[in-house]
Order: C-alpha cells, then sequence, then structure tokens
C-alpha cells in the first residue's frame, strides 16, 4: 500500500493507467521504429527519468539512453519562453534517429527549443514523445507524436513531477492541494 503524503489532494493518474498507456506508448514506437537499429532516446531531465526508465524497457527494438539537462528563465506562473542548454547530450546525434522524451508539455517553450537545437544536428529523423500534456497552457505550436495523457491546467505531482523538487518518485500522478500550489 503506497503512503498518501499530506500534501496530496487527489489522484489524476494511478499506477495502472501509467503503466498501461506506457506500454501502448512503447509498443507504437517499437512498431513504428521496427527496422531501426540506431534509435537514440534522450531523457529530458529532471522530470522524465522515471518515464524514460519505464518506457525504454518496454520497448522492443534496439535503442540507447542519452540526456540533456536544461535551464529556463522565469519558470513558474510566468514563462518567458528562455531555454538554455546546461548539459548536453553524451553522444553525437547526427545521422542517428533521435526520439525527445519528455514529462510534460506546458507552454511548449522547451520542447520547441529541443526540436530546433536537435534539427540543426542533423539526425537521420526527429520525434517527441511526452507522457502528459495541458493543452489549455499552450503558448506555442509543438507537434508531440506520442503523447500519453491530457490533463487540464492543475499543478501535478509524481512519477518524475515534482514540486519544489518534492514528490518526484511518487508511483502515481496527483494533484497538489491548494495551500502548497501558491
Ligand atoms: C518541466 C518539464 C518540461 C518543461 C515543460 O521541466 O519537464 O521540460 O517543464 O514546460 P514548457 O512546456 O512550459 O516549456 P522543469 O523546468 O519543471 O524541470 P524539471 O524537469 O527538472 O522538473
Amino acid at each position: 500500500m503506497t503512503q498518501v503524503p499530506d500534501a496530496i489532494e487527489r489522484m489524476l493518474l494511478d499506477e495502472e493507467t501509467i503503466a498501461t498507456r506506457v506500454r501502448e506508448l512503447a509498443a507504437q514506437i517499437s512498431a513504428d521504429y521496427a527496422n531501426v537499429d540506431d534509435l537514440i532516446l534522450i531523457g529530458v531531465l529532471k522530470g522524465s527519468f522515471i518515464f524514460l526508465a519505464d518506457l525504454a524497457r518496454c520497448l522492443t527494438v534496439p535503442h540507447h539512453v542519452d540526456f540533456i539537462a536544461l535551464s529556463s528563465y522565469n519558470r513558474g506562473t510566468i514563462s518567458t519562453g528562455a531555454v538554455r542548454l546546461i548539459m548536453d547530450t553524451r553522444a553525437s546525434v547526427t545521422d542517428h534517429h533521435v526520439l525527445i522524451v519528455e514529462d510534460i508539455v506546458d507552454t511548449g517553450y522547451t520542447l520547441s527549443y529541443l526540436l530546433r537545437t536537435f534539427r540543426a544536428r542533423k539526425p537521420t529523423s526527429l520525434r517527441a514523445c511526452a507522457l502528459l500534456s495541458k493543452p489549455e497552457r499552450r503558448e506555442v505550436e509543438v507537434a508531440v507524436d506520442y503523447l500519453g495523457f491530457e490533463i487540464p491546467n492543475v499543478w501535478v505531482v509524481g512519477y518524475g513531477l515534482d514540486y519544489a523538487d518534492r514528490f518526484r518518485t511518487l508511483p502515481y500522478i496527483a494533484t497538489l492541494k491548494q495551500e502548497m500550489d501558491e
């Protein structure tokens, strides 16, 4: 039985719902890259680390895992959209199939920056996978090729997602009580 922290308001996606969707996404990705032997999954730290770990282990196609870390200015309620790469991938992505793996697409600035940045490096193909999307928050149009769930505009934690770096390792995705989300 998982202990639910006091700060949690309500469960949005339980473990089984997430696991089922992750398996579906992995099956779709495995089918789409069936004839590819140089797929690189690029996880965007920190939020994607749990989703990426589960997704990668469900894939039936050969793949490498790499990571990047970003820094954004004025992240929070007001986003300027300014994003900076603070840790790059270990391997070159040129002439490789690249799949960016995100936990959530919110305003879209981060994914849009990543697609622009990686496209410039001339990969063989470039797609994006995100577990969650908040369409109401979108400020820039961005294509998500593999999407787990659309969710409403509420602050969510768990399964990699945080509030002030807490709650990332909860096995489910939940909303926070009002007094935390201020
Ligand atoms: C989150 C998430 C995405 C980004 C999405 O990262 O992991 O990278 O925000 O937001 P956007 O669509 O508005 O650009 P965050 O900056 O919270 O860092 P973290 O992953 O380390 O928690």
